[in-house]
């Protein structure tokens, strides 16, 4: 899916929210666990610690203080809220879904909320449907979040994966802006390569049984190398086709916010693409591979770096399980929806 937006009316987003546990796992810490280093994680990855959520933690209360945050940023009244979108690989339940428990927990009675699962894409397409939605006419607003809870389907024996990825949510709100506001999307998927990165039982192709639990079938599986050469190749050629799409050149980038699974496919990206390293957002370091929470929370950190202002141009990529891929252009307003 590609598409150049700009012929419909301002869409953008006009506030934005975080939350991470406050309990930080680092390298060092993950090395009394399974045979790996600082040194070695580092190196391979660029990230140096992450964050877990306490056992009674769900995907849902990740969930709620970032979208809050992201309310109160764009000074929208809970109650007021028309569509939450939760985007999350661990969602409190299989059902109800973690979007209705959101909704709920915010005070939007009114509002539509559901899940969306597309991996570590999640938040991009789920921006791209709340666009669309708005721009249908469906809704006024929406929440869109993600957040994860990745430490709950760690296998936490297995050193390939369990040293790249942490919990956290981001958020943001959606509205009609006067000015700035999302100018295209690129969305896509390759479900042959959908066995790279998985969860192989527990679903209704293999639901869950006494064996399933001993194989350790619950917890995530990853071909890294594969995944490395998908990540690589669609983060370059997904910007490539939107930029395109929309007339513009890497020049017409002034952030950079690619998903972060780590630093060295970022490098490759950018350097492919031809973005200068100060343009980049990183602070994969801090919090590991989040997912769906991943581009959100470099949006809100950005913000409060102040590196997120009204006229900022960015482009922003995500790619994983699915496999899937997606990116968005937008230029930053001030924060306020159109009167
Ligand atoms: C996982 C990843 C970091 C591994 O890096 P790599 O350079 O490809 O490393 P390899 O898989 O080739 O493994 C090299 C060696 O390191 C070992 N190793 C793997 N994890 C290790 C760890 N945490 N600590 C120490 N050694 C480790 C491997 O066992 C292997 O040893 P061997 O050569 O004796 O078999 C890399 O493949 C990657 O980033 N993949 C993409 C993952 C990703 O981002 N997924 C999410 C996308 S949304």
């Amino acid at each position: 899916m590609l598409a150049n937006v700009s012929r419909n009316g301002a869409i953008g987003i006009t506030g934005v929210g975080s939350y991470v546990p406050d309990r930080i796992l680092t390298n060092e810490d993950l090395s009394k666990l399974v045979e790996t280093s600082d040194e070695w994680i580092t190196e391979r990855t660029g990230i140096k610690e992450r964050r877990v959520a306490d056992p009674e933690q769900a995907a849902s209360d990740l969930a709620v203080p970032a979208a809050r945050q992201a309310l109160a940023a764009a000074g929208l009244d809970p109650a007021d809220v028309e569509l939450v979108i939760v985007a999350t690989v661990t969602p409190d339940m299989f059902f109800p879904s973690t979007g209705s428990l959101v909704a709920a927990e915010l005070g939007s009675p009114d509002a539509a909320a559901y899940d969306l699962s597309a991996g570590c894409t999640g938040f991009m397409y789920a921006v791209a449907q709340a666009y669309g939605a708005l721009a249908g006419g469906l809704a006024r607003n929406a929440v869109v979040i993600g957040a994860e809870t990745l430490s709950k389907i760690m296998n936490w024996h297995d050193r390939s994966t369990c040293v790249l990825f942490g919990d956290g949510a981001g958020a943001v709100v959606l509205e009609p802006v006067s000015d700035g506001g999302f100018l295209g999307f690129e969305l896509g998927s390759d479900g042959e390569g959908g066995k790279e990165l998985s969860i192989p039982a527990g679903g209704s192709r293999n639901p869950a049984t006494a064996q399933t639990v001993e194989q350790e079938l619950h917890f995530l599986r990853m071909n890294g190398r594969e995944v490395y050469k998908f990540a690589t190749r669609v983060l370059v050629s997904s910007a490539e086709k939107l930029l395109e799409e929309c007339g513009l050149t890497v020049d017409d980038v002034d952030l950079y916010i690619p998903h972060q699974a780590n630093k060295r496919i970022i490098d490759h990206a950018a350097r492919n693409l031809g973005i200068p390293e100060e343009k980049i957002f990183i602070n994969l370091q801090k919090y590991g591979n989040t997912s769906s929470a991943s581009i959100p929370l470099c949006l809100a950190e950005a913000v409060a770096e102040g590196r997120l202002t009204k006229g900022t141009r960015v482009l922003m990529t995500g790619m994983g399980a699915g496999l899937t891929w997606g990116s968005a252009y937008t230029t930053w307003n001030d924060g306020q929806a159109a009167a």
